[in-house]
């Protein structure tokens, strides 16, 4: 036998001799060559089976204490995995200070939330819908024992759970949800928009002239929109990952200047609670752009209705939302202002439509188990 033949079949048989082990531990991303997959940490490998689980968990109101509110009631498919309600609302009816960001390409994004660059992966993020307080999300702390007996005593979570983590023998516990939940979110890769469509499958008429013109308006130095929302993702994304992708932006976007030094409202002082800076007061992760339009309002607190206010609030160099005469000391210097005409902002949200993407929310593999 040839050599190269010998080393084939060398290996699958090395990979029959293995493959209860490699079943779990493979899983197909059927990504664009241009796309790598987003990083998956060595305690957390992606399987089928657990990204199975993670799904069925994601939109199970069983997750929460109560029972009656799921990660998807904030996190809907439809909207890019947002909240369309502002504010939303937690499982005892907290109103939640800030808007759920979408999960479309969650996995790459290298700091999580709106304003804590300590939080770096979605297994840690977890714990924050499940056991924040104040108000709660979902309330799973002090329910820890109910919610796993629900999962234990549900014949299809029993055997999902067994295929995901065959090393844990059909018990349940928080490690094994919160690496699932995190598993399903890395499998939401979004990539199918018509600026991707264009750009990197080489489908001419996938833009038309209007987004061609915006995207000359979005990487203009003079708007300076891809200063802040840079890289592949339009926002945080993985540096070393992703072609063109930038470290994560914390910007002042000048909305609120309560004292004259630029004080945001009590409820959300931004970076600043989680650096102690005051100079941080204010400052916000730049969001991703994808989807955009499938998720107004915008901004943290969702106080700009539509894109045109957002786009037209720039252009007169980011007032703050109580007077379009008062500027915050805090707002960053790059919100300088430009002028645009109607047709040049038509060309621009032209340009940020062309980042939806119509088939994810559509695809089975993401949506609800439960339909
Ligand atoms: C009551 C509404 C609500 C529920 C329920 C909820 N979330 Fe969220 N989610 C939010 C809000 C609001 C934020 C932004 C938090 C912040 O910036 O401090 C967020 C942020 C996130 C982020 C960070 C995304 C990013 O771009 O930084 C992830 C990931 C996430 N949620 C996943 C989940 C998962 C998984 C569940 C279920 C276990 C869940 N969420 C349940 C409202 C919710
Ligand atoms: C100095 C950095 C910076 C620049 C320049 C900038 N943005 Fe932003 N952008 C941000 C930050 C930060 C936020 C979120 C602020 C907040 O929520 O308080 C934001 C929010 C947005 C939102 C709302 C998104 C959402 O999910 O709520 C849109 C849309 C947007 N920017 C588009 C643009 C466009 C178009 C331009 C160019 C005209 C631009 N931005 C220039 C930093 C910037």
């Amino acid at each position: 036998m040839p050599i190269a033949l010998r080393l084939v079949a060398l290996a699958a048989l090395l990979i029959s001799a293995a493959s209860p082990v490699l079943a779990q531990n493979t899983y197909a991303w059927s990504l664009p060559a241009w796309l790598p997959p987003p990083p998956v940490p060595t305690d957390n490998p992606m399987s089928v089976a657990k990204v199975e689980l993670g799904r069925r968990l994601f939109f199970d109101q069983k997750l929460s204490g109560p029972s009656y509110i799921s990660c998807s009631s904030c996190h809907t498919p439809e909207h890019a995995f947002s909240d369309p309600r502002h504010p939303s609302i937690g499982v005892t009816g907290g109103k939640i200070r800030r808007r759920a960001p979408p999960l479309a390409n969650v996995g790459y994004r290298e700091a999580l939330t709106w304003a804590d660059p300590r939080m770096r992966t979605l297994e840690d993020q977890a714990h924050q819908p499940l056991f924040r307080a104040d108000p709660p999300e979902m309330e799973a702390n002090g329910h820890e024992a109910s919610v796993v007996d629900r999962f234990e005593h549900d014949a299809t979570y029993r055997r999902l759970f067994t295929e995901a983590f065959p090393e844990k023998g059909g018990t349940v516990d928080f490690d094994q949800i919160i690496k699932a939940l995190a598993a399903y979110q890395r499998s939401l890769v979004s990539y199918t928009t018509p600026y991707e469509r264009f750009r990197f499958a080489g489908e001419k008429g996938a833009m038309s002239a209007a987004a061609l013109r915006g995207e000359k308006l979005f990487f203009d130095a003079k708007l300076g929109c891809a200063t802040c929302h840079a890289g592949a993702t339009f926002g945080p994304s993985a540096r070393t990952l992703l072609p063109g992708a930038a470290p994560v932006v914390y910007a002042n976007t000048g909305l609120y200047d309560l004292d004259g030094k630029g004080a945001y409202k009590p409820i959300d002082h931004g970076l600043r609670e989680s650096t102690n800076r005051p100079e941080d007061m204010g400052r916000f992760r730049a969001p991703g752009l994808r989807d955009v339009a499938k998720r107004a309002p915008y901004m943290h607190d969702g106080s700009i209705a539509s894109l045109e206010a957002v786009i037209d609030r720039y252009a007169s160099g980011a007032p703050t939302l109580a007077s379009a005469l008062s500027f915050s000391p805090l707002k960053d210097p790059r919100l300088s202002g430009f002028t645009l005409s109607a047709t040049e902002r038509d060309d621009l949200i032209a340009f940020l439509r062309a980042l939806d993407d119509d088939t994810f929310a559509a695809d089975e593999r993401h949506g609800s188990p439960f339909r």
